[in-house]
């Protein structure tokens, strides 16, 4: 898997600068409203390790990571931060970092381990039992546990029945759904059906980067309907399993800027809002597929996959969506000429996931970048924080994942220092306040992530976390970026201080 961040790091701390425009470091705080809910970002996969414990049967980040070639130098999740067997000591990490929140994920194939196309299979009691202390913890820690469904790691069985390709996968996510609410969602603050269904079905089955690593647009398009359906149809088990649990859905939306104002770039800019954006809130929102997006795909496929009913099935009222952000998307009309520029954000595959997008470009962007390579752009989170809230008032809204990699390293006297992912964070939040200031209902903030993990194709070769791990000895230290943002989250504000020092 390639490492496209090298190399772009110049000159990022002065271009990096604070303004004094009203962002951070002009000398005043930006202080959040009462109640700002402070959290930190998980995933099963990414942390938990113990992958045949317990009663837990393989998902497909357990075949994929284990396929050679998969995954950078063959990493696997098999321990990746061991959290299965030291969640109370991470929780007394958040605990000491004053994080109000965790959004973790729950592992399927822990739940249901013998689940398959027909049934859902009978209930795994250990798997339960460790959700449950993990949760009993984060409460008697006075932190708020936020729960993610799917996040990415489907059991194995249902891929081999055709993973989101078939249907009857959407059906059981409901009835897993139910369960895991009906016997936990009395201890949950919020649920969150899937994360980033635009990974699972473009990352997964059109360019193959991410498990299961198929290279079929029709699939990929397929599974994007099923996931929608998934989500409508958990979100009504969930409203009779759990009539009082919150219920959100998490989307990595991109804020897609056309080069230029010439009418090409414009349509392909229109045509990847559809894909990324429109084609998961259509539905989910506003009870239809967008008809731009129709047309666009018309030569790949009919559609005929959505059955009479779906979109009343999937157009389910929500309590709060969750939104993803990390960097912008550049795109331009592209007229055939030389190598189409792919610097889309998510490299390294053979195939693409821009189902019919022969003529769009994704233009590499000038600017600072991270390890990922990702361009660093906070104003794209706060124009989509904004757009949501113009197009659906009255929804509350989080940031339910945002944050870095760099090349951290752990120094001889046993710190980490870490300025630019501290300056990423307190430039990003700055974002968000002036989305707040705009009147968008954002809720709260989750730092990805609480400390370095398995970072699917990449493997442990990049660290966005706020706590530095040691995967040999397993041993935790808080990073510099950490301290800072306990010192965010006891201000409530991104103080003068701490935007000083970003
Ligand atoms: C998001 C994923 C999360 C993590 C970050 C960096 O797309 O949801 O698991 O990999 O990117």
């Amino acid at each position: 898997m390639p490492s496209n961040g090298e190399g772009t790091r110049t000159d990022m701390t002065t271009s990096l600068e604070p303004t004094t425009d009203g962002t951070p470091g002009s000398g005043g705080a930006l202080t959040f409203p009462d109640g700002f809910v402070w959290g930190s970002a998980t995933a099963s996969y990414q942390i938990e390790g113990a992958v045949a414990e317990d009663g837990r049967t393989p998902s497909i980040w357990d075949t994929f990571s284990h396929t050679p070639g998969k995954v950078q130098d063959g990493d696997d999740g098999d321990v990746a931060d061991d959290h299965y067997h030291r969640f109370a000591e991470d929780i007394a990490l958040m605990k000491s970092l004053g994080l109000t929140s965790y959004r973790f994920s729950i592992a399927w194939p822990r739940i249901t381990p013998q689940v398959d196309a027909d049934s859902l299979g009978p209930v795994n009691e250990a798997g339960i039992a460790f959700y449950s202390r993990l949760i009993d913890e984060l409460t008697a820690a006075g932190i708020s546990p936020a729960a993610t469904l799917y996040h990415w790691d489907l059991p194995q069985a249902l891929e081999d029945a055709g993973g989101w390709t078939n249907r009857a996968t959407a059906y059981r996510f409901a009835e897993y759904a139910a369960l895991v609410t009906e016997r936990l969602g009395d201890k949950l603050a919020m649920v969150i059906t899937l994360n980033e269904p635009w990974c699972s079905a473009y990352l997964g089955y059109a360019s193959g980067v991410h498990a299961p690593g198929r290279t079929e647009p029709v699939a990929a398009l397929t599974a994007v309907h099923h996931l929608n359906l998934a989500h409508g149809l958990a979100v009504s088990a969930i409203r009779t399993a759990a009539p009082q649990l919150p219920v959100a859905l998490t989307l990595n939306l991109a804020a897609v800027r056309p080069n230029s104002t010439s009418p090409a770039d414009v349509d392909a800019a229109r045509r990847v809002d559809g894909l990324q954006n429109r084609v998961f809130l259509g539905p989910t929102l506003d009870g239809a597929y967008p008809a731009d997006v129709l047309a666009d795909t018309a030569g790949v496929t009919d559609w005929s996959f959505v059955q009479d009913g779906d979109t009343e099935l999937i157009h389910q009222p929500i309590d709060a969506l969750g939104l993803n952000y990390y960097s912008p998307t550049l795109v331009a009309a592209y007229d055939g000429s030389g190598e189409r520029p792919h610097a889309d954000g998510h490299a390294g595959g053979a195939a693409t996931p821009w189902i019919a997008c022969e003529g769009v470009a994704f233009l590499d962007q000038p600017g600072p970048k991270t390890d990922m390579g990702w361009p660093i752009d906070p104003r794209g989170m706060t124009e989509l924080l904004v757009r949501l809230h113009t197009e659906h008032p009255g929804l509350d809204l989080y940031v339910t994942e945002n944050g870095a990699a760099f090349p951290d390293v752990l120094s001889p006297e046993g710190t980490v220092e870490d300025p630019l992912r501290s300056i990423y964070v307190g430039q990003h939040l700055a974002a968000v306040h002036e989305a707040i200031q705009a009147g968008a209902p954002v809720r709260g903030y989750y730092l990805w992530s609480l400390m370095d993990n398995f970072e699917w194709a990449y493997g442990y070769s990049k660290r966005f976390g706020i706590v530095y791990v040691d995967y040999a000895t397993q041993a935790r230290t808080v990073k510099a970026s950490g301290s800072w943002y306990a010192g965010v989250i006891a201000a409530n504000a991104v103080t003068a201080e701490a935007a000083a020092r970003a």
